[in-house]
């Protein structure tokens, strides 16, 4: 029987909170290993469902991987990686399994592999990743449910690409895919978010030449081969942004740890002008009680307001004084959580899937919910918080998939929460 969350409203959360490392950053380091010649520590590493998987695919793959859940490292060992067809269920749970695809094609030539498949915050095409390859001399033959790459010569050659639209997992696999290839490469339009100069810096450390990451033109001159090295996973800036809003929605005094605020791009400052009364260290940001007023946001690419705050953000609207637009420019599924906020008494209307408006404060009450999604589940969890009553969430492996160990850090400052 699939186990539940059990949440008790009404407690405020006080103390201090730490932010593990960033899923979205580990993801991608893992899929770097694959360029390495030799052994890649990595530290500060957070042992979720999302990275147990890649580890699992990177075994798969013939690495060799050692895990130290105390020291909160991995170290994994590509020797032994060759370029397999990869197990079709294990890319299908993982939709950031796409990242393998540049360093098989950019390393051996040739990489096949099923369509990682989208999941209920949208399709997730990969139009832009085999255009991309395609550019790199890549060419592409498809079958029933995925599709194969060879590079023609058996080696990418460095290219010009423009991405018609700003992806991250785009950037970052086009990134990796050009580390070996022949020559230069120019990516436009890049993604600029944390988690990828972060990867650059470890790929340069490591003899790859990539100038530009962070900005949105990337050039990658392509070297014969990049050797191991170690690498420290930065704090998620999602959990942290996550942390703020729980400790503004239950008005206590939360300190959250071990994070890099300027991470969080537009949310401070909105979060600002909602009136949040924040402290921000270098590496923690407290709340205070506040009074939350309502304001208005559309989600945009880093630095704007990151798309995997937008539910949080949305929960926290519900309590503000006053009518907030909520508009998400990213992913097309990622409002439909909203309707689970109105069954526990939240005033939202759905104007399109792309937008709602929410008059608030309304006061909410304990129901049974079912967490779509990792950021939406979170948002559950903070929405027991803040209800009257009981509240249960299933489908908990969602947010599993990207919070390590969530009811133990929530229980420690205060939250009455239980795995069922
Ligand atoms: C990354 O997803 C993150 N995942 C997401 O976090 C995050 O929400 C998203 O970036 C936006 O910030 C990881 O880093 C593993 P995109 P990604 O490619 O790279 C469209 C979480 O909760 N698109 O930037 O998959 C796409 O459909 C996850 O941790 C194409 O049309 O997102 C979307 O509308 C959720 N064709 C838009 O671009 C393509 O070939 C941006 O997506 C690729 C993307």
């Amino acid at each position: 029987m699939e186990n539940k969350f059990e949440i008790i409203g009404g407690a405020k959360t006080t103390g201090e909170i730490e932010v593990n490392g960033a899923k979205n950053q580990a993801l991608k380091i893992l899929a770097a290993v694959v360029l390495a010649s030799s052994t890649v520590k990595i530290e500060n590493f957070p042992f979720i469902e999302d990275t147990s998987r890649m580890l699992e695919l990177l075994e798969e793959l013939g690495a060799k991987v050692k895990i130290n859940k105390i020291l909160k490292m991995v170290e994994v060992d590509p020797q032994g990686i060759v370029s397999k067809k990869l197990d079709d269920l294990l890319v299908r749970k993982l939709r950031a399994s796409i990242l393998l695809a540049g360093p098989l094609l950019g390393k051996f030539g040739q990489v096949e592999m099923n369509h990682p498949g989208g999941c209920v915050i949208g399709k997730r095409p990969i139009d832009m990743f085999i255009d991309g390859f395609k550019k790199l001399g890549a060419k592409v033959k498809w079958s029933e449910d995925g599709f194969c790459l060879q590079a023609s010569g058996g080696r990418l050659s460095g290219g010009k690409y423009f991405f018609p639209k700003i992806t991250v997992t785009g950037t970052e696999t086009m990134m990796l895919a050009a580390v070996l290839a022949q020559g230069e490469t120019v990516l436009e339009n890049c993604a600029m978010e944390p988690e990828i100069p972060t990867l650059a810096e470890f790929l340069n450390q490591c003899g790859a030449k990539i100038n530009g990451a962070g900005t949105s033109r990337i050039v990658i001159n392509g070297v014969s081969r990049i050797s191991g090295g170690n690498f420290k996973v930065i704090p998620d800036r999602i959990e942290a942004g996550t942390f703020v809003m729980m400790g503004l929605l239950t008005g206590g005094k939360l300190t959250v740890k071990n994070c890099i605020p300027e991470h969080l791009g537009a949310v401070i400052p909105i979060l600002e002008k909602v009136g949040a009364k924040l402290e921000i260290g270098s590496d923690f940001i407290k709340t205070f009680p506040s009074k939350i007023n309502a304001v208005s946001i559309t989600t945009h690419e880093y630095p704007g307001f990151a798309t995997d705050l937008q539910p949080p953000f949305t929960l926290l609207m519900t309590q503000a004084k006053g009518i907030s637009v909520i508009q998400e420019t990213i992913f097309e599924g990622r409002l439909f959580f909203t309707d689970q906020l109105v069954t526990m008494g939240a005033d939202i209307i759905m104007c399109d899937p792309y937008r709602v408006v929410i008059s608030g404060p309304r006061k909410l009450y304990g129901k049974s919910l079912t967490s779509p999604d990792l950021r939406a589940g979170i948002t559950m969890v903070l929405a027991g918080m803040v209800a009257q009553g009981k509240t249960t969430i299933d489908n908990i492996y969602q947010i599993d998939r990207g919070y390590e160990n969530i009811e133990e850090r929530l229980i420690k400052v205060g939250v009455k929460i239980k795995r069922i």
